[in-house]
Parts: C-alpha cells; structure tokens; sequence
C-alpha cells in the first residue's frame, strides 16, 4: 500500500516536472532559446502552478489509476482533459495581463506537448511492442492469417500484438465484403476466404485461426479443404477469458465442426406448444442423448422437468449443469421396475415422456444379452405402461439405425421398442411416436471419443473394417431434431432424421489424425481388428419396407411401412413372457421370444380374436 502511494507520488512529482520543462521549451523554441517574459520569476512561478494544476487534472480525470498496459483511446482522452486545466490557467492569466507572462502561442504548443510527453510516458509499458510494430515485421517469429475480422478477430488480435512475442498476425481474410480492405489493430484484411492459398504462400504463413463466435460447419469446411494442400495448420480460438482478459489457448478444430452442418431454422408453434408449461420426463437423463435433450427442453420453458436415471452421479451432474430456472426434480429409478414408474408417474403427471433410457453397445450385448433385453424392452414396456395409465400425451421413443433389418440383441431390442411404441400409440390413439437416427458423435463410448483417446495415447486407431461406413450426426444436432420431431408427430409415426451421407469411418479417422496434425503410418498406426458379432459393414435408415416420405420439417422423415404392428395386448404379453425368462436366465428362450416380436406377422386364421395374441410365440 505503502508502496503503490509512494509510486504514485513519483509519478506525479515526474508529471509536474515534464509540465514545467515543456512549457518552458515551448517558450524557448518560440523565441530562440530565451525566455521571453516580461518577468521571468513570475513566468517561472506561472508555469509550476501549471504543473500543479496538471496534477491535479490527472487526480480528477483518474490518470494514476489507469491500467496503461492495456490503454485505449478513453484512456488517453483523460490525459487530454486533464492537460486542459493547466493551459486554461495560462491562458486566464494572459487574459488578465498586458504584457503577457508567458506567450498565448506557447501556452497552445505547450499543452500539445504536455499531451505527447504524457502519454508517450504512460504508454511505456508498451514502448517495446509499439516500436516492434513500428520497426514492421519481425524474423523468426510464426505467421498466422486470421479468418474473422469481427469482435472475435479483433479481440484475438489484440491479445496476440499484446502478449505473444513468438507469433505475429500477417493479415486477416473476411467474406464480409464491408471489412474488406479495411484494417484491424494495424493488420489488413486481405479479401475473403477464398484467398487463402495465396496468401498462406505470400506471406509463408504456417498456422490459420478461425476466430468466429460461432464459425458453421461449412466455413470450417471450406478453410480446411482450401489448407489441406498446403502445410500449414488450422486451428480455432478457444475463447476469452475475460475476467483475466487473457486469450485461453488455440484449439485444434474438433471433427464435429466439420460435420455439423447449418442448423436449419425450423419455427414451429406445435413444438413450442407441447413443451412450454408443461411437465416433461427424460429417461436416461443422465447419458449422452437424454442430457442433451434436457438442457434443450429448459429453453422452451416447461413448468418442470423430471430427470430419470439410474446414474445417480450422472444425474447430480446434470441438474447442477442445466443453467436455467426452470424447476426440476431428480427421479432416481429403473424403467425395468414398473411399479415403481407407475407410482411416480402417478406423482409427477408428466404431459411429455422422452424415452432414451437404454443399454446400447452392440458388442457388450451381444455377449450379454439379457441385462440390454431387460432395460430395452422390459424397461421400454414398462415406460408405455407407466405413460399411459398416467394420461401422457406425448411420447417419444428414442430409436436407431441399428432397428432396420436387426442383426445384433441391441438391433432387435431397439426394433421391439419401436414395434411397442406404435403398437401404443394406436391403441390408446396417443401422439406416441418413434424417432430413429444412425451414430451420435461424441456420445459416450462411440467412435469418436474412442479414437481422440486413441491419438491422445499416440495410437494405433483401431477400425473394424476399411470399408464401414455410418451415419453420423452431433449430439446437439440430433436432440434438436428429436424435439422438433417430437412436435409433430402424429400417433403411431415413425420419424427418421434426416442424416446426410453415410461417412466412411476409415475417412473420419484420417481426418481426425489430420486435425492433429500427424500422418499416417509415419506418426499414427491405423489397425483393423475386424467387424464384432452383430455389427453391420453399413447401417442402413430405412428397412425394405418402409418408404420415406417428407414432414413439415425438412430434415424429419417420416417412415410409411406396410409391417404390421402387434396390437398392445400381444407386446404386453410379449414383455411379461420375455421378463419371466430373463428371470430364469434363460437366454436362448429370451432372444428367440425377442426375435417373434420383432418378426411379427398376424395370423391368417379366420375368425377369432385375429392379432391379439400375435406376437406369442408361433
Ligand atoms: N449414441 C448414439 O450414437 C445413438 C444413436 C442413435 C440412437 N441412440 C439411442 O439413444 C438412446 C440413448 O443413447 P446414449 O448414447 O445417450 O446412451 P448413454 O449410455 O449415454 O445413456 C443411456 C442412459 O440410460 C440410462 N439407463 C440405462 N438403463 C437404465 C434403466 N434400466 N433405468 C434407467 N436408466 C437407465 C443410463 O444410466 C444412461 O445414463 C439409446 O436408446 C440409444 O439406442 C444412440
């Protein structure tokens, strides 16, 4: 404290001193070198009031405590203010005497210089810099082109010329067509994107950094396609730390932002409408789609929304992370356990169930196969049994691409649920719907964060099959889309998302191994261990017998199929059989009763209760 009050005093004493000598030179070089007053004492005496008053103008306007290593132009505006005291002073004292102490034209070139001398002096926490800017361009440091000259470009730019010795920013590229040709912080903006390549030669740039706010998949795309020849890499401002207002570190582009594509605006008053007021339950809330699902529900402001799971941390986790005021409670339970769901159901009265509690890894079902038939079909029964004793108009079943055609225990629970799902919906003429899509990036144990751990440990990447392909879709993306599906489907729909191309997983791996900025067999070893029991070389969204036909959304279809569907009392008694068998471990007898509902087809009988025993055993 001590200290800071001592500097602070030097600073002044230092202020006052530069007034005095400037003034007094203004008066010299104006006269040759001489003092030209009337009376030189008092002139003398004039001009360390002066510098006085500048003193006190820079208390008043707050120049002493300033932050001058990050001085803007209000910063040196307070300088100018404050040098306004001393020379209105002068200027005062001239008007009252004839002849003058201190000439009128000395007292205006004074306070012009007082303004120079002070702020050049205030800035010398910068003097290194502003003459490294002067002096142009440094060797040995490494060029970077910045894509974005927007608030983010800027702000980027000003914590490189500030805090980065070792990089400099040679110039921007913008497709804004109003910031071409323009400049930032001293740096060009060159042209648009496009320009790239050129530029990256010009210059010998090696590094680009996209710094946008929210840069979309497809200018990432396209400056990573316009790089990808030329060595140099691509990297994304992380953020600001703005508290610190220090830049956090660049980040390597993550191959989600290469998939995403444009969110396409989608504003429906229907899925406003079902969610908003009203009470919502998420089963599997905890895991990667349904906690995606919950933190985009809170923006349509249901009055509450339940979160179930059975992952108590998960769902701790998740309540703590959901940054909105809207009213949740946490419902630690399992869909296999019906009696309790009913009770809860019966509590809570949710108007709207999402259903993404599920067991979902293909090979770990494959070898144990009854804990995924219990959670997935069991549970699933037992949620539609739950959902429509308590009158919950809309229901949303969470399907995948693994349903079409099933050859794994995951496939065929997921096609059961379907088949239940819709079965319910008819029956009880619910807005129950299904809403089927192939992989979710990112998600947990998907291939995604596989492979980044994989190149984090330096390799091999493991691939099953060179020729595999799969649908791929970020987790964000592919909540929305379950939402907005939700909204309007129709009772009984089955709603497939619109996923784009299937991508080769061979391809995402090399370009993950390409983001990071290795090469392959060099740096990383690729691996083929083979396709597992159950997994398919290429997923399919749609099975033989379902057209696809369009909705109101343009990325949800909607699946017409000529399958028929088991009516309730065949899929409640399809679930009880199979739950009694999972109850005497006997797997065979449960995969061969899951297979009948999945492989159902009525009886051709005449007469008798025609379907309603359907999916029993044949
Ligand atoms: N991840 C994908 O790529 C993908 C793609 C298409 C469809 N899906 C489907 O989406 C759903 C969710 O997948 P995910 O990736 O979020 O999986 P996840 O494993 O991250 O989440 C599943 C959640 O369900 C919970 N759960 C499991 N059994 C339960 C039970 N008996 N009672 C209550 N909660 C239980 C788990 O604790 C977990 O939190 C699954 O039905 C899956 O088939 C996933």
């Amino acid at each position: 404290m001590l200290k800071r009050v001592a500097l602070r005093a030097l600073d002044a004493a230092i202020d006052w001193t530069v007034v005095v000598l400037t003034y007094l030179l203004a008066v010299g070089v104006r006269v040759g070198g001489r003092i030209d007053s009337s009376d030189p004492a008092v002139a003398l005496m004039l001009l360390g009031g002066a510098g006085v008053l500048q003193v006190v103008g820079n208390i008043l306007f707050q120049v002493y405590w300033r932050n001058w290593n990050l001085a803007a132009l209000e910063d040196l505006i307070a300088i100018v203010k404050a040098s306004v005291l001393p020379a209105a002073f002068l200027l005062v004292i001239n008007a009252l005497t004839d002849p003058h102490y201190i000439p009128t034209g000395s007292i205006v070139t004074g306070a012009g210089l007082v303004i120079v001398v002070q702020s050049a002096l205030k800035l010398r926490p910068r003097w290194r810099r502003i003459m490294s800017a002067a002096v142009g361009r440094r060797t040995g440091r490494q060029k970077l082109i910045v894509v974005g000259a927007g608030p983010t470009g800027q702000l980027f730019a000003r914590h490189l010329i500030d805090d980065d010795v070792h990089r400099e920013i040679v110039c921007f590229v913008d497709d804004d067509p109003a910031k071409r040709r323009t400049y930032v912080r001293g740096i060009r903006v060159a042209g648009g994107v496009e320009l790239l390549p050129d530029l990256i030669h010009r210059y010998a740039a090696s590094m680009v950094v996209i710094a946008m706010r929210s840069q979309g998949g497809t200018l990432v795309r396209r400056v990573l396609e316009l790089c990808e020849p030329l060595n140099v890499a691509v990297r994304a401002v992380r953020g600001f730390d703005v508290m610190g207002e220090a830049a956090t570190p660049l980040r390597t582009i993550g191959i989600e932002e290469l998939i995403e594509r444009e969110p396409v605006r989608f504003e429906s008053h229907e899925v406003r409408a079902y969610l908003a007021q009203r009470t919502v339950l998420v089963t599997g809330a905890a895991g990667s789609i349904g906690s995606e699902i919950c933190r985009q529900v809170v923006r349509y402001l249901p009055s509450r929304l339940l979160l179930l799971d059975t992952n108590e941390s998960g769902l701790h986790d998740l309540q703590a992370s959901l940054d909105s005021n809207v009213d949740t409670e946490l419902l630690l339970a399992d869909v296999r356990e019906q009696a309790n769901l009913r009770r809860l159901f019966a509590e809570h009265k949710p108007s709207v169930v999402f259903h993404a509690a599920a067991y979902k890894h293909v090979p770990i079902l494959e070898r144990t196969p009854l804990p995924g038939i219990a959670a997935n079909v069991v549970g699933t029964a037992s949620i539609l049994a739950a959902s429509t004793a308590a009158g919950v108009e809309r229901f949303v079943f969470i399907s995948s691409d693994k349903a079409v055609s099933p050859t794994s225990v995951l496939g065929l629970t997921k096609r059961a649920g379907e088949l239940m799902t819709i079965a319910y919906a008819r029956h009880y003429s619910r807005r129950y719907a299904v809403v089927r899509f192939g992989n979710v990036l990112g998600s947990v144990g998907s291939v995604i964060p596989t492979f980044s751990r994989q190149l984090d440990r330096g390799g091999p990447l493991t691939l099953t099959h060179g020729d595999a392909t799969r649908y791929f879709m970020t987790i964000g993306e592919a909540a929305g889309l379950v939402i907005e599906a939700g909204g309007i489907a129709e009772e009984g729909d089955l709603l497939v998302l619109d996923m784009g191309t299937p991508l080769s997983i061979r391809d995402l791996a090399m370009k993950m191994i390409k983001l990071r900025g290795l090469r392959t067999p060099e740096d990383v070893e690729i691996r083929y261990v083979g396709l597992r029991p159950g997994e398919k070389l290429h997923e399919e969204l749609f099975s033989a017998d379902e057209t696809a036909t369009g909705t109101e959304h343009p990325r949800v279809l909607r699946a017409k199929s000529t399958t028929p569907i088991p009516d309730v009392g065949a899929v409640v008694d399809a679930a009880q059989r199979i739950e009694a068998l999972i109850g005497s471990g006997d797997e065979g007898g449960a995969l061969a009763a899951l297979r009948r509902v999945t492989q159902y087809a009525p009886r051709t009988e005449t007469g008798g209760d025609r379907g309603k025993r359907a999916a029993e055993p044949s």
